[in-house]
């Protein structure tokens, strides 16, 4: 006993504390059950990306810009899951810039931790030019655009109505053919009033909308 507690003090004082197998055991059963119930608590729709009926139509539009000229706009890239959908429907010749300032994500990564792990995600990606990551605040990369008309602007950042209606603008002004967004809900009034003031939806699917052409 006494052998016991010495060498307690002896490691504690090393900084280290002696725990006991089943003890150990234990701890990681209950994570593992905590981990379990907040999987099921998990809602796929607070990860920043899109619902299964939202990338349908997505889906849809990138199909329909693949017949269009010019490059994809992506705005609010977060972890690259839709910017990598996008990729997998667009056609080859086509470029995918995506937008991000990484100043917010659900995890609470720092932005260089947010932005390098995003980099990981899209690395192919990038390296076979498919995707231009970049990182810029996208009002001042949106309004210095003077390459080709994007065929498809996905605009998906900010969701005030500033914002949006800013983003449609610039968007309109690079020449964008199809313009659409996330987050057309009673949640994101801005995001509706903003579309409504410029056109309305011409698709809706889930909180994805389309922008009606002018
Ligand atoms: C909802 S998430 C994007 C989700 C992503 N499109 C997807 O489907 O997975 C919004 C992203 O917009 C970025 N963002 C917010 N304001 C921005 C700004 N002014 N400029 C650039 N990116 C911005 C945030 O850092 C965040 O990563």
């Amino acid at each position: 006993m006494r052998l016991q507690s010495a060498s307690r003090k002896i490691l504690g004082g090393l900084g280290l504390r002696v725990v006991r197998e089943a003890e150990f055991d234990a701890s990681i059963r209950a994570e593992a059950r905590r981990l379990q119930l907040s999987e099921l608590a998990y809602d796929s729709t607070r990860d920043g990306s899109l619902a299964a009926e939202e990338y349908a139509l997505l889906e849809q539009l990138v199909a329909e810009s693949n017949a269009l000229d010019g490059p994809l706009i992506e705005i609010g890239t977060l972890f690259g899951r839709t910017t990598s959908k996008m990729a997998l429907w667009k056609s080859a010749a086509k470029t995918i810039f995506t937008l991000d300032n990484y100043a917010w994500n659900p995890w609470k990564l720092t932005p260089q931790m947010h932005f390098q792990l995003t980099s990981l995600v899209l690395q192919y990606l990038t390296d076979t030019g498919q995707v231009v990551q970049v990182r810029a605040d996208k009002d001042e990369w949106m309004s210095q655009y003077h390459e080709r008309p994007p065929a498809l602007v996905f605009c998906d950042a900010d969701h005030s109505y500033e914002a949006t209606a800013r983003d449609i603008r610039l968007a309109r002004e690079a020449g964008a053919r199809i313009v659409c967004g996330h987050d057309y809900s009673p949640e994101h009034p801005g995001v509706i009033r903003a579309v409504e003031e410029n056109g309305g939806c011409a698709q809706l699917a889930g909180t994805l909308w389309r922008l009606r052409d002018r």
